[in-house]
Parts: structure tokens; C-alpha cells; sequence
């Protein structure tokens, strides 16, 4: 690991998928290698929403990844706007990319639906955005839940055209680097097959780090099971999408195996399960949880770390920028 860089929209509150799929293997990254981490607020303009509240979420989201455990003071914390490049290598990076490979995007098809036409641009080159936002820095990891994986291999494969469209080596080409288990994909509380989102319309699919201790206990308590008894061996809950969500829940958060959790549960059904799961859950949300409320109402001191981060990545990001618009023809110099 040479260089780490990942993002996370800026909208809505921060849930477990994002905590497990990401940003709690982002700070363990911090002590392996120099880290860049960025609030997506120009991918967030797909969605409409009022000025204020954007300026807001980007604040929230930083105090978030704070109480997390990103320390600004080892690693490169940023908002996407504050750093011209993105939008400037997004733009080259535009005759680069073909129409076809942004119309396989799951993601597109997902949220334009069946209303191609009414839908944004914004929205169609988003995954030339998000390549853009990685190959400026270079990163050999971009630590990511399992849904953004095709992203990033749409990201290696203009990285890779690119590259020979130029006949330069400008870009590396990156790895999405996805963790194992169930922290990769995180299934909603009320249908194991549907992802934990945040905008999944039901509040109870999710746990939020702005989730009180009893809020967080009568979700776990009301998530959706099946009747049978825990097995002792993990392959058994393949056809149980449920019941390996929770068990898989649990391992990511205590770091134990599944094995080990269902040699303690095997038989038990899911009225002593649910406890224990709860009770981690709250153990690791709460003291998370109190540092952001703390955090989140300092505004002047949020707005300095970004705006530091923001010259950090501007010095970071010159180099590759420069040498993308000589490789086009950009630059005179
Ligand atoms: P976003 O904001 O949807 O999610 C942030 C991170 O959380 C992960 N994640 C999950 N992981 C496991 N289970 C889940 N249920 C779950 N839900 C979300 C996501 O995979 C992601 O790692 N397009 C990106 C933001 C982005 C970005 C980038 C990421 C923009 N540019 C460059 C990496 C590199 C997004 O919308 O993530």
C-alpha cells in the first residue's frame, strides 16, 4: 500500500454500510500509508437539493469521519469542490470515456430508471467524475464498499485508454480494494436482499450514527429474521440472507469469525441473538456517536481542517493534472 484514497457523498446520515464497507477500514488504512479522503459534494448535485442544506451535510459529513477516526492532522481530509481539479480532469477525461461503458453502469440504470430522458447528465458521468477523483492522486487503494467495485474498474478502464490513447503512462492504474464478509455489502434490516442505503425510504432498514442506544436496540430488536434455530456452521445461512446478515454484523464489529459467534449461538434462535447483537452495536455507535455531536457544532473549526485539507490536495493533485493536459495538448509548457 503506497497511497490510499477513497469518498462518500456528503448526503444524508452516516449508516453501518458505510461504517463497515468503509470508513472504519479507512482509519485502520491511516496507519499503513499516506491517505487522501474527500466528501463527494460534486457527485451530490445529481441530486437537487436546496443550497444551505448542501453547505450543512458537507460540514456533518466531515465531523462524521471525524468521530470516526479519520484524523485530519495524518491524512488529507477534503471537500470535492474546494479542489478545481476534479471537475478540470473530468472534463478531459470525457473524450476519453465511451458512451456505452457509462450506459452499463449499474448505478444509471438503477436511479434513471425507466425516465432516461428526464434524468441528469450529472447522473449519466458520474463514473468519469469518480475516475477522475481518483487517478488524480495516484492511489494504489481505493478502499470502497462492494457497489462501488464497478466504478473502479470502469476507472481502471479509462485509466488504461487513456494511457494508451497518449501513448504516455499518466495514470496509475488503480485496485478497488473490498473487504471480506458481510462488512462488503451490508443488507437492509428489513429484506436481506436489498443493500443498507441511505435512501432506502424505511428508517428502520438502517442503523445511523445519529441513532440513540434505544433507537439502535428496537431496530435490532424488529429486524427481519427467519424462524429457524442458528446452525453451527456459517454455510448453512447461505440460503438465509438474514440471518447471515446479523451474524456477519456482528463478526465485522467484534472481529470475531462467524464460526466462532455460531459455535456460542448454535441451536439459540434469534430472542438471544438479537441482545448481543444490539449491545455491540451500541458499544460501537455511542462513543462514535458522542464525539460527532461534539464535533458537528464547532463550524469554524470544521471549516479550517477542510480548508486545509483543500491546499493539501491541491498540492497533491497539480502534478498528475499538469501532466493530463500535456499528454492531450493542454498545456503550452
Ligand atoms: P457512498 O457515499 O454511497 O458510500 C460511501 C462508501 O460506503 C460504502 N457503502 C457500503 N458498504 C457496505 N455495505 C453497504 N450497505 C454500503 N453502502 C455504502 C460504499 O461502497 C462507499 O465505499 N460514488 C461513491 C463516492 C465516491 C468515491 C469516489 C468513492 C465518489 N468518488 C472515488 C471512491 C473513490 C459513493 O456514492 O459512495
Amino acid at each position: 500500500v503506497t497511497r490510499v484514497l477513497s469518498g462518500i457523498q456528503p448526503t444524508g446520515n452516516l449508516h453501518l454500510g458505510n461504517l463497515l464497507g468503509a470508513i472504519l477500514r479507512w482509519v485502520r488504512m491511516q496507519d499503513e500509508a499516506p491517505c487522501t479522503f474527500f466528501l463527494a459534494d460534486l457527485h451530490s448535485l445529481s441530486d437537487h437539493i436546496p443550497a444551505e442544506a448542501r453547505r450543512t451535510q458537507v460540514r456533518a459529513m466531515a465531523a462524521a469521519l471525524i468521530a470516526s477516526g479519520i484524523d485530519p492532522k495524518r491524512s488529507t481530509l477534503f471537500a470535492q469542490s474546494d479542489v478545481p481539479a476534479h471537475a478540470e480532469l473530468c472534463w478531459i477525461l470525457n473524450g476519453t470515456a465511451r458512451m456505452g461503458w457509462l450506459s452499463r453502469m449499474t448505478q444509471w440504470k438503477d436511479k434513471s430508471g425507466k425516465n432516461k430522458e428526464g434524468a441528469s447528465v450529472a447522473l449519466f458521468d458520474y463514473p468519469v467524475l469518480q475516475a477522475a477523483d481518483i487517478l488524480l492522486y495516484q492511489p494504489s487503494h481505493v478502499p470502497v464498499g462492494e457497489d462501488q467495485k464497478q466504478h473502479i474498474e470502469l476507472t481502471r478502464d479509462i485509466a488504461i485508454k487513456f494511457n494508451q490513447d497518449t501513448g504516455t503512462e499518466t495514470f496509475t492504474v488503480p485496485e478497488p480494494f473490498v473487504g471480506g464478509g458481510v462488512a462488503a455489502r451490508v443488507m437492509s434490516l428489513r429484506d436481506g436482499s436489498n443493500k443498507m442505503s441511505k435512501s432506502d425510504p424505511s428508517d428502520m432498514s438502517r442503523v445511523n450514527l445519529g441513532d440513540s442506544d434505544d433507537e439502535i436496540a428496537a431496530k435490532i430488536r424488529k429486524a427481519r429474521t427467519d424462524p429457524e434455530p442458528l446452525p453451527g456452521d456459517p454455510e448453512l445461512l447461505k440460503e438465509r440472507p438474514e440471518a447471515r446478515n446479523l451474524v456477519g454484523i456482528l463478526a465485522a464489529v467484534t472481529g470475531e469469525s462467524e464460526t466462532a459467534i455460531l459455535a456460542r449461538f448454535e441451536g439459540q434462535g434469534f430472542g438471544a441473538f438479537k441482545p448481543v447483537l444490539a449491545e455491540a452495536l451500541v458499544a460501537l455507535i455511542s462513543p462514535i456517536r458522542a464525539r460527532y455531536q461534539e464535533l458537528e457544532r464547532d463550524t469554524p473549526a470544521l471549516d479550517r481542517i477542510l480548508d486545509e485539507g483543500a491546499e493539501q490536495a491541491i498540492a497533491l493533485a497539480a502534478p498528475t493534472l499538469l501532466a493530463a493536459k500535456r499528454a492531450v495538448g493542454l498545456s503550452r509548457r
